[in-house]
């Protein structure tokens, strides 16, 4: 199966990049093709409904987001809601997430604002009927040590959902 992972965070000290990276060692260990996108280094432009569409970095992902079997996107949580660079994928990606597996894994500064993917989850079922894994990871700061991931629990979620977008995605795969 062929996976697509985007890092949206454009810090340099992420930690949701740290989580996305343990998913890729995941996915790339158990076979599997990863496509690896890191905002930081993409060069997308902003969405403007018009000539952002003839940019070259945007004619690229959309051929990568084409090509993905399963999608997961490794999100800031910012103001409850995913960060602006996560939803401006969406906005450039459009169609190309028709029926498209997708999952979430979320950084936030706390605990209380786990259900701030959920309007970009709700926009991807409704405007291109993707599949959202209910299964999702959520880690605020206190499941980090010296920027790296110290929490047992969160690892465990991050293999669960390298589980089962690969389930799911093969049951789509096959019918
Ligand atoms: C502009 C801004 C808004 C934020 N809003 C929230 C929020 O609503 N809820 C929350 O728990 N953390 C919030 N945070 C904290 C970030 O989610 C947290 O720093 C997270 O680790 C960012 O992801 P990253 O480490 O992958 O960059 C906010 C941070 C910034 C800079």
């Amino acid at each position: 199966m062929a996976f697509l992972l985007f890092s949206c965070s454009l810090r340099d000290s992420s930690r949701s990049q740290v989580m996305v990276e343990a998913l890729r060692t995941e996915l790339e260990g158990a076979g599997h093709e990863v496509e690896y996108l890191d905002l930081r280094e993409a060069g997308l432009p902003l969405c403007n409904g018009d000539d952002c569409y003839d940019h070259p970095a945007t004619k690229a992902l959309r051929v990568s987001v084409a090509a993905a079997d399963g999608i997961i996107f490794a999100v800031p949580v910012y103001n409850f809601y995913a960060s602006a660079a996560a939803k401006n994928i969406v906005e450039l990606g459009g169609s190309t997430f028709e029926g498209k597996v997708v999952g979430f894994i979320c950084a936030a500064g706390g605990r209380n604002s786990y259900m701030s993917v959920m309007s970009l989850a709700n926009s991807l079922m409704l405007d291109f009927r993707c599949h959202i894994l209910p299964r999702y990871v959520y880690a605020s700061k206190e499941s980090f040590s010296d920027g790296k991931l110290a929490d047992p629990e969160i690892s465990g979620r991050i293999s669960e959902m390298a589980h089962e977008i690969v389930r799911v995605s093969q049951a789509l795969a096959a019918s």
